[in-house]
This record gives C-alpha cells, structure tokens and sequence, in this order.
C-alpha cells in the first residue's frame, strides 16, 4: 500500500482537528500513526476508512483517489475493515452471529456458506469454544479478537485499527497484538493508530 496525503484539513465547527497535513509513504505492508491524545489520530482514520469526509485536502492510496460522494464512499467502505478501541459488537448475538453478520448481509453470503468461512479462523484464533457466547460473557482480548476477525473474513485489501489495545491489560494485549501478527502477510494491509511508543508490529514506524 501506498498513501499520499495532501493538505488534509478536518474542522469541526470552528475547531481545526487537522490542520494542513501531507504525508507520503513508501510502499508499505504495515503503517502505525503515533500520536498524543486528543492530536486526531481517530479523526484521520475515520478518513481513510471512508467514514468521514475531509473539510478539504486529497488522499490518495496506491494511487486511487478516495471517494467523497456518499455511493463511493459506501463502495470504497466494503473493500476495507475497521476496528475501534471498543469493539463494536452487538451485545446481544454470539460472537458466532457477530462475524457471519456482515457476511450475510453486505456481502449476500448465504447464511450457511458464511458459518462455513468463519469456521477455520474460529479454530485458527482459538475462539471456537467461545463462538456461542455473547459479548458480555468474554473477556477484553477475546472480543477485540472477534471484533478483529469480524473485520477480516469478509478479506479486505485494508484493515484501519484505531488503538485496539488500548483497553486491554498487557496480557490480553499480547494475545490481540499476536493475531494482528499472524494476520500479517494474508493479503491485507494494516494501519493502525496508537498513542504508545512501543510500536505494536515490534519494529521502525511503517514497512
Ligand atoms: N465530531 C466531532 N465534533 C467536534 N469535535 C470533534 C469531533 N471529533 C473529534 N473532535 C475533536 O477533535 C480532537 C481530536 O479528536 P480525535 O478523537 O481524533 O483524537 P485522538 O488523537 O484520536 O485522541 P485519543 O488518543 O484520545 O483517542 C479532539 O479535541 C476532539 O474533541
Ligand atoms: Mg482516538
């Protein structure tokens, strides 16, 4: 993946959130966005995730314009997934029912053929003896792990994660950062925003 930020300017009523920002990558696998809190960071993914639209400025990634009219926009959202802080998932389905959710309804797999995709990362991620219990019956790093995968199997070339650890204690974590990792190198590419200095893909800012 390859990103060009030109001028991107985010206002929100008279507050400027970002204020003039380029950026220019290199082909890259991997980015994380380091920043302080309150410096824009899940502004700038809501961006590129085509939740939000900029109040000026262009992004391009590998070399395609990001959409700003509504159609687009709803296109450009289905070739990417999104992970926040908080998950996200609705608290009154399994976890099984969370991931065939988007599946079934936005990508029209039959409810059988998605139950048959989410079978293998289920087994993969440790997660199937969990698969029938709601939210509220599973830890932090086991639902941020369903929310994840939830982004994933429906293959996006783009996964924006927007401080997945941040609410997880060391251990869980550990087991979140490890998925991230082992998802690596399947064909998607990962953005990630954080406020820690410990760059959670264990090496130098982007590759
Ligand atoms: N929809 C909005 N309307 C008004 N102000 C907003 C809106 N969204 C964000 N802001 C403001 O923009 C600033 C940046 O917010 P943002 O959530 O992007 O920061 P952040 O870097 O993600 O912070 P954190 O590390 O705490 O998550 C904050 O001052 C916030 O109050
Ligand atoms: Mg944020």
């Amino acid at each position: 993946m390859q990103l060009t930020i030109h001028h991107l300017t985010q206002q929100f009523g008279k507050v400027r959130v970002l204020d003039n920002l380029s950026l220019e990558t290199g082909s890259v696998g991997s980015l994380v966005l380091v920043g302080p809190s309150g410096g824009g960071k899940s502004t700038l993914l809501r961006i590129l995730a085509g939740l939000d639209v900029p109040t000026s400025g262009t992004i391009e990634i590998d070399n395609a314009g990001l959409p700003r009219d509504e159609n687009g926009l709803r296109a450009y959202r289905r070739t990417v997934g999104t992970v926040f802080q908080s998950y996200n998932l609705f608290p009154h389905l399994s976890a099984r029912e969370n991931l065939i959710l988007p599946l079934v309804h936005v990508h029209g797999l039959t409810r059988e053929a998605a139950l048959e995709q989410i079978r293998e990362p289920l087994e993969r991620f440790q997660l199937a003896a969990h698969a029938d219990k709601r939210p509220a019956e599973l830890s932090g790093g086991q639902n941020q792990r369903i929310a994840i995968l939830r982004a994933m199997v429906v293959r996006p070339t783009r996964l924006f994660l927007d401080e997945p650890t941040s609410a997880l204690d060391p251990e869980m974590t550990a087991e979140v950062l490890d998925m991230i990792e082992a998802l690596k190198g399947t064909g998607t590419d990962f953005v990630l925003v954080t406020h820690a200095m410990t760059d959670p893909f264990g090496g130098p800012g982007c590759r």
